[in-house]
């Protein structure tokens, strides 16, 4: 199976089951359940819940009904990341997943408290799942680290509050690191947890993902210069105020060093077993991607 059919299988069978665990657009109070279900099921690539699953699998997971719950946490947490970047006091961006983005499309309000539903709805879907307890406190100890102060918010804060002029390669890769890679890390990390590897796989995995993750901000920050928003599904050139790869080094130099964190990434997923070229398939897609 070449790699577009394996994350298009994936993102069928979870699109369903994000789907299965949203309110029903008719549970009251129905304006929240709807604004949540918008943004989730605008589309996306799915691929933080994907590598939980992969990793998860190729460290010798065979029940993966059982971490569906997880692997749809991990989207929850995303989009809510979302809805609020787009907002006018963050990222002021207006389209989203080839949608409107959740404030333009329900108002401010509403789409603060879409967030803040998915995100708390995301550690409810956990709660309820049957994993054993022990491998839930760790994975929500890997989870909550990743998307707090010293992960996705703390990245988030200084890619807000950072002047551009400054052009600072260390704060640049703090930023990306934090607001985006730590998430990718903790995905990987997951999946391990979940199959009950050892710590010096486990080790691997969140350094494969950590570098997973730069990459694909970098070429993230990339589609922002080169992409068309038809094709990327959101706003382009919206980056001119944030400190970004491009910004410091140029676009090509850019693609250069997700390249070769790209690779530092494979080195470490190679260590998980011997068919982890589903792992390099999978990174070779993000780094070639358009949106
Ligand atoms: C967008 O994430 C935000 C970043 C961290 C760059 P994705 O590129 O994974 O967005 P979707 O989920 O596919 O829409
Ligand atoms: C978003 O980074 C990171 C998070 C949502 C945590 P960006 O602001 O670059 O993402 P896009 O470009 O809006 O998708
Ligand atoms: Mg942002
Ligand atoms: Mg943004
Ligand atoms: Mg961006």
């Amino acid at each position: 199976m070449n790699i577009e059919s394996y994350l298009a299988n994936w993102k069928n069978r979870i699109d369903e089951k994000l789907d299965e665990y949203l309110p029903s657009p008719e549970t009251y109070p129905e304006t929240l359940s709807r604004a949540m279900r918008y943004t989730v099921l605008a589309g996306g690539k799915r691929i933080r819940p994907i590598l939980l699953i992969t990793t998860y699998q190729l460290c010798g997971g065979k029940n993966v009904d059982e971490i569906f719950p997880v692997a749809c946490a991990l989207e929850f947490i995303h989009s809510y990341s979302l809805i609020h970047d787009d907002l006018p006091s963050i990222d002021n961006d207006d389209y989203r997943r080839g949608l409107l983005s959740s404030h333009k499309k329900f108002g401010e309000d509403i789409a603060i408290l879409a967030g803040d539903a998915l995100f708390s709805h995301a550690f409810y879907t956990i709660a309820e799942s049957y994993i054993a307890p022990k491998k839930k406190d760790e994975i929500l100890k890997t989870l909550t680290f990743a998307i707090g102060n010293k992960g996705i918010i703390g990245g988030q804060i200084k890619d807000v509050e950072t002047d551009p002029t400054k052009r600072n390669p260390k704060l640049l890769r703090y930023i990306h690191s934090h607001k985006t890679a730590i998430f990718f890390s903790a995905a990987c990390e997951m999946g391990g947890i979940l199959a009950e590897v050892d710590s010096n796989i486990i080790t691997h995995l969140r350094k494969g993902g950590l570098f997973m993750g730069m990459a694909f901000q970098i070429i993230d920050d990339v589609i922002d210069v080169e992409g068309v928003m038809e094709e990327a599904g959101k706003d382009i050139n919206s980056d001119e105020n944030k400190l970004t790869y491009p910004s410091i080094y140029g676009v090509g130099h850019s693609k250069e060093i997700a390249k070769r964190y790209t690779q530092i990434s494979m080195k470490h997923l190679k260590n998980i077993n011997n068919e982890s070229d589903l792992l390099e398939g999978i990174i070779l897609f993000l780094l070639r991607r358009m949106k």
